[in-house]
Formats: structure tokens, C-alpha cells, sequence
């Protein structure tokens, strides 16, 4: 294992220097869980707060090489998919390099993800159905593939079975959380909580611990565990009921980012958690929104709600029983609550910010002092 600080452009090193374009991604904090681990019993949770990334989401980490590298060949144009965070990030590292950002995105997309790509100049449409049926949403990226065929332009799609170049740059996670281990002398994670849309993440995350164990830096390989909202179920209840293959479902999920009907990279999520020992986690939305809603209260993180999937299916995997109480366990929190102001909206619901004159306040200041 490599010692000292863990610089995510080692991961951009085959890029020549003068095509690597960096906001300062990757290297993300690692914090102990205060209190919801331990109301479920879990001594050794711990938050990998990727919402600190440059534009507010993991995706920066696949933004930075997929873009790096298009620079290195030359492209000029960016043609995306995007439920907001990858669409975000390429926006962002497009708006760097000078390259032309074009996105489509899904139909549930919430306000904050698009004003954000908005204002990083991107051109963007919404598609009707996107997001929400499988076979339209494979056609949309068909009609993609062909717009990106051009020789100035290059599709990308935060999924292996798209962008393999972007996805490498996901796989430095287990890289640094590895070195993190070590680092708060953990020796080694048990379980990392990973939530899954298309199954990108989870798939990155597992491939990274795999390098690292095959090339004897990792004794042993952590439980990469597969959550979903159960109404996006493409991966994690076939990998849990023991099954090879992933299913395309009509998504009835409301959670932004985590709303991709088609298989993805599905099929190759569950042998890649066969192999690591983690299963699959299917969490309801309310249950979700109730995490955020903790994380923020409890531990004082700003997730989005996909952010925040990952410790919800934790909590729920501990009240199961599935987790020793004390496993060295990791969830993955991958978005910020600015993306996502409805959700916003819901968490303070009951709650308001009063307006009220100085001799109000000057009244309590003689009541109470
Ligand atoms: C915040 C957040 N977390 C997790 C994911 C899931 O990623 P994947 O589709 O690679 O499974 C997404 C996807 O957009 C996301 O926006």
C-alpha cells in the first residue's frame, strides 16, 4: 500500500500533463458516524463524504478522466445522459477544458442538478419518459450514439459499459479508501455500502478493491454491498435471491439519480459482488428521506437523497442483523442537498425562519440574560 496523501491525478498519470484537467477532486473526508451507527448498534460506521467533490457529487471523479482524456485525443464536443450529477461534473470540467457540453436529461431531474448544468454553459433537453421506461431510455442513448459518432464528439456515460476511461477515475474511491483504513488504524473495511442506479459506483468500487488485492496491497476483499430504492430494483434483489443476471424494471423510485430502469452495468455488479462477498439492499424512498433527514440532524451532513441511500440501506442491513456490531463498515455519501432543493423543501417542512424587530429581540435579550 502506498503511504502519505492520496493525490487523485496519480490517477490520470497514462494522460499527458498538458491534457489533465483539475478542479481538485478526489481526496475526500472519511468521518466517524456520531450517532446513527450507533442507535443501530454499529461501533465502526464511518461517512466517505464525496459531496465535498468540486461540483457537489462523486461524478467529478469520472468528469475528470473521462474529459482529461477527451482533451488528450482532441475531442471538442461532449454528448451526455445525465439525472443531474454526471451532467453537473461534465458540465463543470467541459466548462475547463473549453469543450462543448450538450446533456439529455431524465424526465425526473430536480431544479437544483439543472440550473447547476445550466449555469457551467451547458446546452440541455429533457426527455419525456426518460429515466422512467427502460426501452425508451435505451433509445435515447441509441439516437445519442449515433450523434456522437461524429469525429469532434464523444458520447459519455457514467457507466462501464459506455465510458470505461471516465470510470477509472471511480475506482480511485477504493484506493483512497484503503489508505483510510489504514490511516485511522481500521486495518481493513468489512462492508462498503454502495448505492446503485445503473450500477457504475458500485461496479468502480469493487473493480478497485480487486486491483488493489491482486496486487497483494489488500489482504482480503471488503462485502461491497448493493443498495436500492425498491422501486428502481434492477440489481440488488436479483443479487440478493442468488440470481446472475439483472432485471429492467418501470421505475417508480422518486429518488433523483437512482431512477435508471435499464440494466446497465447490472450483470457485472453481481459477480462483482459474488466474488467480494456483498449482497443487495432494497430500501423504501420514505425510508430514504428519513435518513437524509437524520444525517443532517444527527450527524450534520448535507446529502441529497440518493447521497444518502447508501447508510439507509446500512441502518436497515443492522436492524436485519446482517451486520457484526463491530465491522469496520463504510457508506458512501455522494451527493450534496443543494442539488436537490424538494427534497429541501421536505426536510424543514414544519419548520420556519421568523421575521421580528430589535426590541423583540432585545426583550429576550432582558428575559433571558
Ligand atoms: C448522488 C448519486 N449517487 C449514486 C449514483 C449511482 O450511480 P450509478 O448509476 O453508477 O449506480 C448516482 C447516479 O447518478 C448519483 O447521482
Amino acid at each position: 500500500m502506498n503511504s502519505g496523501i492520496w493525490r487523485f491525478s496519480r490517477w490520470l498519470d497514462p494522460i499527458p500533463a498538458s491534457a489533465r484537467m483539475t478542479l481538485g477532486e478526489g481526496n475526500t473526508p472519511l468521518v466517524r458516524s456520531r450517532r446513527l451507527g450507533p442507535s443501530v448498534g454499529l461501533k465502526n460506521l464511518y461517512f466517505k463524504l464525496e459531496l465535498t467533490n468540486p461540483s457537489g457529487s462523486y461524478k467529478d471523479r469520472f468528469a475528470c478522466a473521462a474529459i482529461s482524456d477527451m482533451v488528450a485525443c482532441g475531442k471538442t464536443e461532449c454528448i451526455a445522459t445525465s439525472s443531474g450529477n454526471t451532467g453537473a461534473a461534465l458540465a463543470a470540467y467541459c466548462a475547463l477544458a473549453g469543450i462543448s457540453c450538450e446533456i439529455a436529461i431524465v424526465e425526473g431531474a430536480p431544479e437544483g442538478k439543472l440550473k447547476q448544468m445550466l449555469a457551467y454553459g451547458a446546452r440541455l433537453f429533457r426527455v419525456r419518459g426518460f429515466g422512467i421506461d427502460s426501452r425508451l431510455s435505451e433509445q435515447v442513448v441509441e439516437c445519442l450514439k449515433m450523434l456522437s459518432a461524429r469525429p469532434q464528439a464523444q458520447m459519455q456515460i457514467s457507466a462501464f459499459a459506455y465510458s470505461p476511461v471516465g470510470m477509472s477515475g471511480v475506482k480511485s474511491l477504493s484506493h483512497e479508501l484503503a489508505e483510510q483504513a489504514t490511516a485511522i488504524d481500521r486495518g481493513a473495511w468489512d462492508h462498503v455500502f454502495c448505492m446503485a442506479g445503473g450500477g457504475g459506483l458500485t461496479l468502480a468500487v469493487s473493480l478497485g478493491f480487486e486491483q488493489l488485492h491482486d496486487a497483494g496491497q489488500l489482504p482480503t476483499l471488503p462485502c461491497v454491498e448493493c443498495v436500492q430504492p425498491e422501486g428502481n430494483n434492477t440489481i440488488a434483489g436479483p443479487l440478493r435471491a442468488g440470481l446472475n443476471v439483472a432485471q429492467t424494471v418501470q421505475c417508480t423510485s422518486r429518488i433523483s439519480g437512482l431512477q435508471v430502469p435499464q440494466i446497465i452495468d447490472g450483470n457485472e455488479v453481481i459477480a462483482a459482488c459474488r466474488r467480494n462477498g456483498g449482497t443487495g439492499h432494497l430500501v423504501e424512498d420514505h425510508f430514504v428521506w428519513e435518513t437524509q433527514s437524520r444525517l443532517a440532524r444527527e450527524e450534520g451532513i448535507f446529502a441529497e437523497p440518493a447521497g444518502s441511500t447508501a447508510v439507509a440501506g446500512a441502518l436497515q442491513a443492522a436492524n436485519e442483523g446482517y451486520l457484526d456490531p463491530a465491522a469496520n463498515i463504510v457508506c458512501l455519501i455522494t451527493g450534496s442537498a443543494f442539488k436537490d432543493p424538494p427534497s429541501l423543501d421536505a426536510m424543514v417542512q414544519h419548520t420556519s425562519a421568523p421575521m421580528i424587530e430589535l426590541q423583540d429581540l432585545q426583550r429576550r435579550v432582558a428575559e433571558t440574560c
